[in-house]
Parts: C-alpha cells; structure tokens; sequence
C-alpha cells in the first residue's frame, strides 16, 4: 500500500508525513482553492515540506488537451522531480494522458467513476488511475468494487497502471480497496488519522499504563529502569 495524503495544507503535511509512512501528497482544484493564497506558493510551501523528489500530484485545470500538455510541461518546473500530473478522464484528458505519457510523464488520470474509463487511461499511459470510492459509493454505487475491476483489468490486460484510489469517508471505505488490491489509497488528514483511532487500543493502552504507573511510578518508561 502507498499512502498519500490528499490535502494542499502544508502544515497539516508537515505534521502527518513526520508521523506516518506518507510516499506523496495529491491535490485538487477545490483543495488548492481553499488555502486562499496564490497557487505557486502553495505547491512550493508542499514541496519544502515533503522533501525533493517526493511524489506530488497537481491537476491541470485547462478543458482541451493542448492546454493541458502546456500546463503540465509549465507546471513540472514549478513541482520539481516527483510531479505527476493529474489529468481528467475526458476524451481530451486522454488525448493528453497519451501526449504527456510520450513525453515521460507520470500522469494520474483523475475523476476516475468506472472500470471501462481508468481501462482507457491505462492504456493511454497513465501510471496512475484515480477512482473516487466516496463519491461512488454516495450515490448508490460500489466504489470498491470499481476498484477490484481496475485492479482485474490492469492486471489480464498487462497494463503497469496503478489504482490510486481516492475520495474517502469512512475506514471501511479504505479497507475494502486494500483488501480489492488498490496498490494506493490518498486520504484527508481526518481519515488517515481515523485508520489507527480503536476505543480497544485505547482502553488497553490506559490499562497497562495504569499497572505500570502502579508498580513503577507515574512518568517512569523503561530507560530510567535499565
Ligand atoms: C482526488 O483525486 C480527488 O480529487 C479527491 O480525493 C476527491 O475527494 P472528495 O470526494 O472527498 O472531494
């Protein structure tokens, strides 16, 4: 499993990626949008905190596939090594998955709702396809199932694509496409910090502290007894 974190708020970034095995952070428009500053300070202040080289997903935000290609090329200079650029499964989104994929680029296909349209990214040359299991499964779908589709299909038609598996709500959510073989998941800060919350954990964690305070002392760890 790749974990990345799907937020354009460096600090939140910061906090998370020194606690966790974070490969990268993906962004979107609406979450760009949302820091209220300009653009390139944004992806600049993501870059300082997670590291040159570290994956960093930014969508292009033109409709016509020239525009994208143009984005991409002008935004690899602002990302730096690691970007992936993040492109919609339009037909004009195809069109540049093809024309970046043959420059090199490691694009993401975005906006990804079925099997059939993360099949034709791959085969355009995505590296990554991006399925959003929540918005699927808030209207009556079954997002990890498309996952398990994608997965199916990448796999019989000997395609190197990646799910990159995106728009979560729930734990469950996240459970089910590792269990249908997403290789990655992006997450919100709240929901990758809901995948280690357990009431047990905690109740078993204040009951040895409890005992050991008992018998050692309160604040006492195992250095000032060895
Ligand atoms: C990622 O590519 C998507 O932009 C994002 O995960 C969507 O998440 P949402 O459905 O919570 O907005």
């Amino acid at each position: 499993m790749i974990y990345f974190l799907d937020t354009a708020d460096a600090a939140a970034i910061a906090r998370l990626c020194d606690l966790y095995p974070i490969a990268g952070v993906t962004t979107n428009p609406t979450l760009v949008a949302r820091e209220k500053r300009p653009f390139p300070d944004v992806i600049r202040d993501i870059r300082a905190v997670i590291g040159d080289g570290a994956m960093l997903h930014v969508q292009v935000t033109g409709r016509d596939a020239e525009t994208m290609v143009t984005e991409a090329k002008k935004l690899a200079d602002l990302v730096g090594a690691g970007f992936h650029p993040k492109v919609p499964v339009t037909a004009e989104g195809i069109k540049a998955i093809r024309r970046l994929a043959g420059l090199g680029f490691r694009v993401t296909a975005t906006a990804v709702v079925a099997p059939q349209q993360a099949l034709m990214a791959a085969v355009a040359g995505a590296a990554f396809v991006a399925p959003y299991v929540n918005r699927l499964d808030m209207i009556g779908g079954d997002g990890a199932r498309v996952v398990a589709d994608i997965v199916h299909l990448c796999r019989v038609h000997d395609l190197g694509t990646k799910v990159l598996a995106a728009s979560f709500k729930t734990v469950q959510q996240v459970h089910a496409v590792a269990m249908a073989g997403g290789q990655s998941v992006t997450l919100p800060p709240d929901m990758l910090e809901a995948l280690l919350r357990h009431p047990l954990t905690d109740s078993g964690l204040a009951g040895f502290a409890a005992d050991w305070a008992a018998a050692y002392g309160e604040g006492v760890t195992t250095l000032d007894l060895i």
